[in-house]
């Protein structure tokens, strides 16, 4: 009975190892470096030797796939209306890395019926097995289609540049996350920032006004500066890390994927995989 017992616990552990981390990438203000933190970060793992997946849920310029001078023909509203499946829709980008499109798929989630939602859930399901990181690339801001996709996983970073006005902001999100999601693994990165010091100041700050409104703190992952190599890769479609592999942006977002990567909290948190994670979406989206 006591092997029976174990045999299972260690069926389910090896099911939770074998599903990948989601991470949602979002922000309160747009505009901060959301997608140009999703796509080198994902890069960036992939360089670790990870198997990574980048989804653009972006709603307004679905835009991942121009920083990474891919263009993907179908996204996921194909599959939702049973056109395409999930396989026909993952384009390779550089270094391997996979991408899948959002495209106006998140807005026709709300409107299945539960049998394609099944159908559509159990044809991703399969991808539980092919991918160690998830990385959404979210609009900004508190509008709910957003919020659906970042409520429905518990990993979080929060992209703030240094400015009030996107501290204000990004409070604003954190608060809401915490607020609908008290187990949430929020962390943060500072982008934009003129200095090390500058980028820590303002997670400081906003931790010192998250523990005294919500009783909570983020963790700070860590910086990206202010680089001009950022936009002068953007112009030529190619993510700063394969354009300008030892800029001190790429060194930066390298350490942010070491840390995160590292983090045993999170990567042990029990991760239900990508059916229960569109499930909660859909959930979301229809409340
Ligand atoms: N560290 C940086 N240094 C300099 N420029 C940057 C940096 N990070 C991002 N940028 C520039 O800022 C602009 C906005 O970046 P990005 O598109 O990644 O933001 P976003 O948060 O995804 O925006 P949106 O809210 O519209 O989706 C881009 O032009 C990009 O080149
Ligand atoms: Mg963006």
């Amino acid at each position: 009975m006591r092997d029976q017992a174990e045999a299972l616990r260690k069926m389910v552990r090896k099911q939770e190892i074998s599903t990948p981390r989601i991470i949602a990438i979002t922000s309160g203000k747009g505009g901060v470096g959301k997608t140009n933190l999703s796509v080198n970060l994902s890069l960036a793992l992939v360089q670790m030797g990870y198997r990574v997946a980048l989804l653009d849920v972006d709603l307004g310029l679905a835009n991942a796939d121009i920083v990474l001078g891919v263009s993907p023909e179908y996204n996921l509203s194909h599959v939702l209306r049973g056109e395409k499946t999930i396989n026909d829709i993952i384009v390779e980008g550089p270094l391997g890395l996979k991408v899948l499109a959002g495209g106006s798929g998140v807005y026709d989630m709300a409107n299945l019926n539960g049998w394609r939602l099944e159908a559509f859930a159990n044809s991703i399901e399969q991808l539980n097995r092919d991918f160690d990181f998830v990385i959404l690339d979210t609009g900004g801001g508190i509008h709910r289609n957003v919020l659906s996709f970042v409520l429905a996983t518990t990993e979080v970073i929060v992209v703030t540049t240094p400015e009030p006005t996107a501290i204000t902001d990004a409070y604003g999100i954190i608060k809401v996350i915490y607020q609908k999601n008290p187990h949430s693994q929020i962390n943060l990165v500072v982008n934009m920032a003129h200095s090390p010091g500058e980028a820590e100041e303002a997670a400081n700050k906003l931790n010192s006004v998250l523990q005294q409104f919500v009783n909570k703190q983020v963790t700070y992952l860590g910086y990206v500066l202010f680089d001009q190599h950022v936009s002068k890769a953007v112009a030529d479609q190619l993510p700063v890390i394969i354009a300008h592999p030892s800029s001190m942006t790429s060194r930066s977002i390298q350490r942010i994927a070491r840390f995160l990567a590292g983090d045993e909290t999170s990567s042990s948190t029990p991760n239900n995989g990508f059916k229960k994670f569109f499930n909660r979406v859909y959930d979301l989206l229809r409340i």
